[in-house]
């Protein structure tokens, strides 16, 4: 974030309180702050979540690794859909599913997704999927996705989601990493009115992935895709039953492995975080059911995201759904055919709840309030924000041209690893400040420390969790060392999650984006380190740096430095064809917004390149101290090649 992006949250004084009529209603109450942790998560576990065996021991802790409802027995999946049923709410609307091209569109009931995800797990079963199997998934937002998800947490086997922009490369590299046998996708998925080629995507992936033995392919668009015999088999084709007793929910340990989200680190390569059955079904339906003021017989809720990424296994899957909500979902982009696609769903579908991200408010902000003021938005009763700091303005916007003045908005701040919302106001109870995602979750214990990780009263500083919680990561799939030196070698004893943050005189937090090499582009996060190996994996570029600029819609947007083999000028086919190369690598989403093409790049006289001064340079910042460059003069040259370099829109 900008140093005048900080100066304006500083200054920033509008107060909204919650209506008295709001919080006469709401789930939370001030007192759920009094409760210490235990007694907190202990009572809200045996609230939320039906157990098959009680817990005997609520935590336990064996710095860095946390366990959580110790003894507990459990199913996901009986949590989220069978449970609903037996209690009679069967025909209840689970999923209202969008497709993008219009006209396309249907609901599940919770009866439904029952049968659906019972017919998956057992067609999952004949391709020998069992208790420990590991299977990947790579679907667009059809509502298979969800039913895949469900299905092999009905098995006991530990899945991983990969988002289907991604390319062949990143979804070998994460099945070979956690061992996938079976991989889901779908023939192609929609975007913007043209195809995504999942299949094909998924064959050269398969291709470098030998451990998969079995693909089951969704039909989604219809199109023909090729099927390798014996391997590839249609979804459709399969004759097995739906009904719940042919294929009973497995009873899983607490600590089970559930899932792995991978996201990106400071190194090239993604990050396995794992996450377990009890404690993650817990923190996300709890936080679910406080944050967004949930109520199960009558809201309609939105959580605008992707299920590739964490905030939609939280809260598009498995907290939405454990505690029994109606929810939309929608298969595309905010503007196709138009720019007032989500206000006309909001409206179609009564929405209460809406949650997205900052980058998508701005782009609206962007787009003009006369596509939301077309719609009848009146339905929303609360707005959420995720995935970066939304700026006043931003909140301000969502806040008048969507919520109409009268919607709470809960600012949520938390990460892949945390599982579930860790600092975030409770509606009704909190008064919000535009920027600020004000307090700890109760039974949440955060802070902010110095260099010497000392604890900030007030002031700025770094983010750190100081007791464990229930949804957070037990580790890092396989790697145990790199686990304890990115986030708990820094500050001994707590969790470094790798955000700068303040705390103001209200003891509320002010987030101010990552203090790592991670970059946040639309909410996604992109390591710096990434994006450069995937420039020099190109044969004829020799060096490359990567820092992000501040960007007016995407938060951050990506910059290249990139040098050529042999001093060889960079040129605009040059640019297109690197563009091309990360996308391929990495997927579209890590495409250099811009690419320096310069003779060299600035080092320290140790050889270490200076991305602070690279940053300083996208930003158009003054230079700072530039005396430990080994070559001063480097400098000069690049600032000039930036000056002239074209920029994408
Ligand atoms: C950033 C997404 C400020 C932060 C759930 C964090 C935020 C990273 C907020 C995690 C927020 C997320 N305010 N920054 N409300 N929410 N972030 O793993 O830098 O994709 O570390 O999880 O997003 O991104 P991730």
């Amino acid at each position: 974030m900008s140093d005048r992006a900080i100066e304006t949250l500083l200054d920033e004084e509008r107060r909204f309180p919650p209506h008295p009529e709001f919080a006469s209603r709401a789930n939370a109450t001030a007192e759920l702050y009094d409760l210490e942790p235990e007694e907190f998560w202990a009572r809200e576990a045996r609230e939320r979540v039906t157990w098959f065996d009680d817990f005997s021991t609520v935590s336990e802790w064996k710095l860095p690794y946390a366990r959580w409802f110790l003894g507990g027995t459990l199913n996901v999946a009986y949590n989220c859909v069978d449970r609903h049923v037996e209690a009679g709410l069967g025909n209840r609307v689970a999923y209202f599913w969008e497709g993008e091209p219009e006209g396309e569109r249907s609901s599940l009931t919770y009866a439904e997704l029952q049968q659906q995800v019972v017919r998956m797990a057992n067609v999952l079963k004949e391709l020998g999927v069992r208790k420990g199997t590991k299977v990947a998934i790579y679907l667009g937002m059809v509502v298979e996705l969800p039913i895949a998800m469900l299905a092999c947490t009905r098995l006991g086997a530990p899945h991983t989601v990969v988002f289907g922009g991604f390319s062949a490369d990143s979804l070998s590299d994460r099945a070979n990493d956690m061992g996938c046998e079976v991989l889901i996708t779908q023939d192609e998925a929609w975007r913007r009115g043209s195809t995504v080629p999942l299949k094909r995507t998924a064959d050269e992936a398969m291709a470098a992935a030998p451990g998969i033995h079995a693909c089951l392919v969704v039909r989604r668009t219809g199109h023909d895709v090729s099927m390798q015999d014996g391997r590839d088999h249609w979804l459709h084709d399969f004759d097995v039953p739906d009904d719940p007793a042919s294929c009973p929910c497995e009873p899983m340990d607490a600590e089970d492995l559930l899932f792995l989200m991978y996201t990106s680190g400071t190194t090239a390569k993604p990050k396995g975080i794992t996450h377990t059955t009890g404690g993650y079904l817990v923190g996300a339906a709890t936080t679910h059911h406080y944050a967004f003021d949930l109520k199960p017989t009558t809201d309609v809720y939105w959580c605008a995201a992707d299920i590739g990424w964490i905030t939609g296994h939280s809260y598009i899957v498995y907290g939405p759904l454990c505690n029994g909500a109606t929810s939309v979902l929608y298969e595309g982009t905010p503007d196709f055919p138009d720019k007032a696609r989500w206000w006309a769903l909001v409206e179609r579908y009564g929405v209460t709840i809406l949650y997205t991200a900052p980058t998508a408010i701005r782009a609206h902000m962007k787009w003009g309030p006369e596509h939301a003021a077309g719609h009848d938005l009146s339905s929303l009763r609360l707005l959420g924000s995720v995935g970066e700091p939304i700026n006043p303005e931003a909140w301000i916007w969502y806040h008048e041209q969507v919520g109409g003045g009268r919607c709470p908005i809960v600012d949520t701040w938390w990460q892949t690893e945390t599982g579930m919302i860790l600092i975030t106001p409770l509606p009704g109870v909190t008064t919000t400040k535009p920027g600020s995602a004000t307090k700890p979750f109760p039974g949440i214990r955060a802070a902010v420390v110095n260099e010497q990780g000392e604890k900030v009263e007030q002031g700025g500083g770094y983010l750190v969790l100081e007791e464990p919680w229930p949804a957070m990561t037990r580790g890092i799939h396989g790697d145990d060392e790199r686990f304890r030196s990115t986030y708990w070698e820094r500050f001994p004893g707590v969790y470094f999650a790798g955000d700068g943050a303040r705390i103001d005189a209200d003891g509320d937090f002010w987030l101010l984006g990552r203090v790592d090499d991670v970059m946040n582009v639309s909410g996604h996060r992109i390591s710096t380190i990434e994006v450069e190996s995937a420039l020099v994996d190109h044969q004829r570029v020799a060096e490359a740096a990567v820092c992000g600029r501040a960007d007016p819609t995407t938060g951050q947007a990506i910059v290249a430095y990139v040098t050529l083999k042999g001093g060889e000028d960079g040129s605009l086919e040059m640019l297109e064809e690197l563009r091309d190369h990360v996308a391929r690598k990495i997927g579209p989403i890590a495409k250099p917004a811009n690419i320096v093409f310069t003779p060299e790049l600035p080092k320290t006289r140790s050889g270490k390149i200076m991305r602070r001064l690279l940053r300083d340079i996208a930003e158009n910042r003054p230079l700072g101290d530039t005396t430990t460059l080994a070559d001063p003069s480097v400098v000069s040259e690049i600032a000039a090649q930036a000056a002239a370099a074209p920029a994408e829109d």
